[in-house]
């Protein structure tokens, strides 16, 4: 067992019942009547928990819905997804942060917490009612992939959002300098003539953004850091002592911008795919703990929105089901340890929220064999969005047990077959 919470790394026995884990050794548990299971050489960790998923319900349900994200979720170790708000109509009000909370207790698999947006119909001028989101069970606020630009309205977001006990998650971006923008501005993006999307859009919105949270002392999370500059901004910052948090996806530490040399749609990605450097300062910034969390930005999308046109490709990657063998590739290749790469997909984001719980006594339990290959074949993957670069592709590393509350609502082998 491995619980970033509680330092804990050892060999043992887990026993869940009645919807808690509990641990020991040797024969803690002898004369238990339970289903055993020999899960030697695994790994169980804290539910893993993703900070930013895109379930398209209500509006987009040919590209999701809650039945298949959720049960995604739970394919890929997550316990519990946040579900951003840029649904159609986008989530600004109480009848839908209700209608999620409701339907996502019903669906079976990962628990779904929603956030809500910052203004009304995410079109950054109006805030929205984030007393009456809160009540009706938003656990934060965002304009999912569209930035706040206005700086005196981002600053009553922060402060009202801190109030209320909501994280406000803010994507970053100048968008003055990424109109028409497709790819990363680089020399890859100048050979293929594609509109650049520079560094330094995200880097000028980072600053300002960390300069309106120190002025209002309210805590903000930012999205998908992509950039160098990005990492050392935060970094700076949190040692001033502003509160900031930030995440960064299992495809911003593994592939950079030389993946799209040949066009091809599946890396199309907000923020783009950057470079090496930026690549190597991001698993930087995980190692040492400045960016707290690996979020999926999980993005499905309808087989037609990628089989066309660099130029025409809707941007995103399906994340649920690929972002552990991704991260436990980082592992392999000594690029993360085991420990912080756990602790960025469970423990953090579950404080972040305010809900972290102990490995021993909490239902929240995710069994990870590092060692499992399994194919990613469309067919098998349970998220309606087959976009991901990673379709045929054998990899390493799957959620061979999820449990929610104690109760399985994943095992592998009901997957992928014995
Ligand atoms: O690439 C992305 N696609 N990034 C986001 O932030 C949003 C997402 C989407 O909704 O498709």
């Amino acid at each position: 067992m491995l619980d970033p919470g509680s330092a804990t790394d050892r060999v043992a026995d887990v026993l869940v019942a009645d919807g808690v884990a509990r641990i020991g050794s040797g024969d803690t548990f002898a004369g238990v009547d339970a289903q055993m299971v020999d899960i030697a050489g695994q790994l169980v960790v804290p539910g893993l928990v993703d900070l930013r998923t895109h379930l398209r319900e209500p509006g987009e349900e040919h590209k999701e819905t809650l039945q298949t994200g959720l049960r995604a979720a739970a394919a890929g170790g997550f316990t519990t997804v946040c579900a951003m708000p840029g649904t159609r109509p986008p989530n600004d009000s109480r009848a839908v942060t209700e209608m999620l909370v409701q339907r996502g207790a019903e669906v079976p698999g990962a628990r779904l917490l929603p956030f809500a947006a910052i203004t009304r119909g995410i079109q950054g001028r109006e805030l929205t009612d984030m007393a009456e989101l809160r009540d009706a069970g938003a656990v934060g606020v965002t304009d999912d992939r569209w930035p706040i630009t206005d700086a005196g309205l981002l600053r009553r977001a922060l402060e009202y959002a801190d109030t209320f006990g909501l994280l406000l998650m803010q994507h970053c971006e100048e968008p003055a300098l990424v109109r028409g923008a497709l790819a990363h501005e680089g020399v890859v993006s100048t050979r293929l003539g594609l509109r650049g999307w520079p560094r330094q859009a995200e880097d000028a919105a980072v600053a300002r953004d960390l300069r309106v949270a120190e002025l209002t002392g309210a805590r903000l999370h930012i999205a998908h850091v992509s950039s160098a500059g990005a990492v050392a901004l935060i970094r700076e910052a949190k040692a001033q002592g502003v509160r900031v948090t930030c995440d960064v996806t299992p495809h911003h530490l593994t592939y950079t911008d030389q993946a799209i040399a040949t066009f091809d749609p599946m890396f199309r990605v907000v923020p783009p795919l950057r470079e090496e450097s930026d690549r190597q300062a991001l698993l930087g910034g995980v190692r040492d703990g400045t960016l707290d969390v690996i979020t999926t930005d999980h993005a499905p999308h309808h087989a037609l929105a990628k089989e066309c046109e660099f130029e025409e490709a809707a941007p995103g990657m399906a994340g649920l089901e690929t972002a552990l063998p991704l991260v436990l590739a980082l592992v392999d290749a000594g690029d993360l340890p085991l420990d912080v790469a756990i602790a960025a997909l469970s423990t953090r984001p579950a404080e972040i929220l305010g809900r972290a719980q102990p490995l021993e006594g909490g239902g929240d339990v995710t069994v990870i064999d590092p060692a499992k290959r399994w194919r990613v074949e469309p067919a098998r993957l349970r998220s309606k969005g087959k976009n991901t670069p990673l379709v045929g592709a054998e990899v390493a590393g799957a959620a061979t047990w999820t449990l929610v509350g104690g109760r399985v609502v994943h095992t592998h082998e009901e997957r992928h077959g014995a």
